[in-house]
């Protein structure tokens, strides 16, 4: 899978051959830490497969700093970090004590939209076929191929690219008469040309770098008339890939084809909403939250990443949370980093896992968080 190249600094050197990378962290809430901390040292065994070293330093922002403290992240910290670092690696945010959930919005919102990180680019690939839950798929008989990738549809195998910057998530809008039996409240959703032309951009460039034939755009445009600048500027960018097919799907439509055929699409670009609830439904088509990955990036500036799941409250502290999901956004954060080796050799001790039946109990394991990410480790270790 060809980067996006998120990279905007050179790595520092050690030595002669040995290539330092600085990767901030927060792991943050409920199973942050522990997918985290699992799987930590995974990425490092890959990294250092290729001959390259990643520095890790530890931010405390969180729940429980916000709670003790009052600050989500400071923005001298923010500012430090977009100056120093070659990528932030984060684990989860969102906390039952904050039902506001402002400190996440803060930290996690707040570094999208200051690193303008207008790509949100969340992969669904199906790494074994008894991870899909759809009877057709996890047939018996194995799939003619695990390639993928859209339109022949040998696998489920697409990405999603959301925009990441605006839609509904402006934060505009009014509150009124709250608390009141009149309580009114409005959200703006926001939608301006040169960012809906970025990411759809992105989303074409993307499919013709990896060899995708079908880019599918989704929008409530029958509804939504601010949509209305999906379609024209889907049509018109679109039309300048010529060996790129492109469609438009309704999300109402495009979420019940996802079930029906899921194998057809290649790549799906979309608003933020649309582009969040498409990502977790794609998730579990494919095996779960506990495996989805996610990159936060904005080509040639640092990246963010961090796994499509939250903070999981109900498997916090119990050890069982899947770390695939942060290993896989750990292959995602290698390969913008440069390193498409030490990339390719994380996905495949995922991939070799899952196959050899070491797995947590979210897909259908007995393994703990940590017997998963060793045994990864240590398959990177032995290659
Ligand atoms: P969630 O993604 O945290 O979890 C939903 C369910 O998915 C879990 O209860 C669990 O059954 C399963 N799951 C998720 N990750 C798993 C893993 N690694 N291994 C095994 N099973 C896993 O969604 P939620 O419960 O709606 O949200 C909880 C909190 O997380 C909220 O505060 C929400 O705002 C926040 N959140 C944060 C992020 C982020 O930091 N990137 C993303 C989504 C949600
Ligand atoms: C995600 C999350 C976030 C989002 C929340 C926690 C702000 O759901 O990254 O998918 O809505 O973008
Ligand atoms: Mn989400």
């Amino acid at each position: 899978m060809a980067p996006l190249r998120g990279l905007r600094r050179a790595p520092r050197r050690i030595g002669l051959v040995t290539r330092c990378f600085d990767i901030a962290v927060i792991s943050g809430d409920g199973i942050g830490p522990e997918v985290v901390d699992a799987a930590v040292p995974a990425i490092q065994a890959a990294a250092r497969a290729e001959d390259a070293e990643l520095h890790w330093s530890r931010l405390p922002y969180g729940a429980d700093h916000y709670l003790r403290t009052g600050e989500t992240l400071p923005k001298r910290v923010a500012d430090r970090l977009l100056n120093e670092v070659h990528a932030l690696f984060v684990g989860a945010l969102g906390d039952p004590r904050i039902p506001g959930n402002e400190h996440a919005r803060d930290i996690l919102l707040g570094l999208r939209y200051r690193l303008d990180l207008y790509v949100n680019f969340r992969p669904c690939r199906l790494l074994h076929r008894d991870l899909c839950p759809l009877k057709e798929i996890a047939r018996p008989a194995p799939l003619a191929g695990m390639g993928g990738g859209g339109e022949d549809g040998r696998n489920i195998d697409f990405v999603i690219f959301r925009e990441n910057t605006e839609g509904i998530y402006s934060g505009r809008g009014t509150a009124k008469h709250v608390g009141t039996p009149d309580e009114e409240r409005v959200a703006e959703e926001v939608h301006t040309a040169p960012k809906v032309e970025r990411i759809i951009r992105a989303a074409f460039q993307w499919a013709a770098a990896n060899g995708r034939p079908l880019v599918t755009m989704t929008d409530k445009s029958n509804v939504i008339s601010a949509h209305a600048l999906w379609q024209r500027l889907f049509e018109e960018i679109g039309a300048e890939y010529a060996a790129i097919r492109r469609e438009h799907r309704y999300v109402d439509a495009l979420a019940m084809e996802l079930v029906r055929n899921p194998e057809r699409f290649g790549v799906i670009v979309t608003n933020n909403l649309l582009g969040d609830i498409l990502s977790d439904l794609g998730a579990q088509l494919v095996g779960g939250l506990g495996l989805a990955a996610s990159a936060n990036l904005h080509p040639g500036r640092l990246g963010l990443f961090e796994p499509v799941h939250g903070s999981a409250p109900p498997l916090a502290g119990k050890g069982t949370a899947n770390p695939m999901a942060a290993m896989r956004t750990g292959a995602l954060m290698l390969g913008e980093l440069g390193l498409l080796d030490a990339s390719r050799l994380l996905e495949e001790g995922v991939s070799s896992a899952i196959a050899a039946g070491v797995r947590t109990p979210d897909i259908g394991g007995l393994a703990r968080t940590t017997d998963v990410a060793r045994w990864v480790e240590e398959w990177i270790r032995k290659r």
